[in-house]
């Protein structure tokens, strides 16, 4: 039976990926920092892990590791703040920095040695459609993805020679994230500057992933992705208008690019 380390099990997009690998016959270790020592009912082994503590990182892989060496590791584990790139205190970036991208660092640092000395194994990074692009009020969390997009890319030639491989998994809006990852900042209310185009803004992404796609159906294309022997470096999961937005992004010139988000996420009162 091969083994899959999934961080950010708990909720989202992380826990339908875990769902989906033990229905496909994989010994799922998945952390969380809301686990205790259990297993769940179908059958998930679930460890205590906060990714932004070395000391729990090093624990979870430690103990992990006593269980089953990774043949794979899916690193979900993220949060995001809404706030203005002004009133987003330094604090509130470095938390989201912390745990989506420094994360991902601590964790491969931790699980890199393992699958080196076993000769191979696959790397998930989940980044998003923010890790290409950016969106407004969500400056924390597009920094976040965009510093993996690279980090990624580093470490895809760094250790292609050792037979592991790398996957950045890029979601659009799905149906299921927890509204308690996505706080606002605390500077953000009525008085703010910023306050109409915010709130137009903040509707928008609500409405966008309420209405987004099947989180299990991501969960079973990654579980499939990672049967095969090759997997590719980038997997966009998202709707069509979605892949559609990434490549005229690339297209396009930065000042039509930005007329058209602001006129989809700035609606009306704000100018
Ligand atoms: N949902 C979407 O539409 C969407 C779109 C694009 C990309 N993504 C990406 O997909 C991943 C999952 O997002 P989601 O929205 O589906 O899930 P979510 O409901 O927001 O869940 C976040 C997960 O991260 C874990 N987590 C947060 N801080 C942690 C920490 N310090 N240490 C360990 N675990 C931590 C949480 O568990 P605990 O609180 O128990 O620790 C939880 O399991 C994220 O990387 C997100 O950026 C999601």
């Amino acid at each position: 039976m091969k083994t899959v380390w999934v961080t950010g099990g708990s909720s989202g997009l992380g826990l339908h990926t875990a769902a989906a690998l033990r229905r496909d016959g994989w010994q799922v270790i998945a952390g969380a920092r809301s686990f205790g020592d259990e297993t769940a009912e179908d059958g998930t082994i679930r460890l205590p892990l906060d990714v932004t503590r070395e000391e729990s990182v090093k624990e979870f892989c430690r103990r992990a590791a006593q269980i089953a060496l990774p043949d794979a590791l899916i690193q979900c584990a993220g949060i995001l703040v809404l706030g203005s790139c002004e009133e987003t205190e330094t604090e509130e970036f470095r938390k989201v920095i912390d745990t989506n991208y420094l994360g991902m660092v601590r964790m491969n640092r931790e699980v890199l040695p393992l699958m080196r000395k076993r000769g191979g194994g696959k790397i998930v990074l989940f980044s998003s459609i923010n890790g290409l692009l950016g969106i407004p009020f969500q400056s924390a969390y597009t920094a976040s993805k965009h510093a993996i997009e690279g980090y990624a890319e580093c470490l895809a030639l760094e250790v292609k020679p050792f037979g592991i491989q790398v996957m950045l998994v890029e979601p659009g809006d799905h149906r299921s994230g927890s509204d308690k990852y996505r706080p606002h900042a605390a500077a953000m209310n009525g008085h703010s500057p910023y306050a109409a185009a915010y709130e137009s803004a903040v509707a928008q992404i609500a409405h966008d992933e309420h209405n987004g796609s099947d989180p299990d159906v991501l969960g079973r294309k990654i579980a499939r992705t990672l049967d095969r022997k090759r997997i590719p470096f980038r997997k966009r999961i998202a709707s069509p208008d979605q892949h559609l937005a990434v490549y005229i992004h690339k297209l396009l010139p930065a000042k039509l690019n930005e007329a058209i988000l602001r006129k989809y996420y700035i609606r009306k009162k704000s100018s």
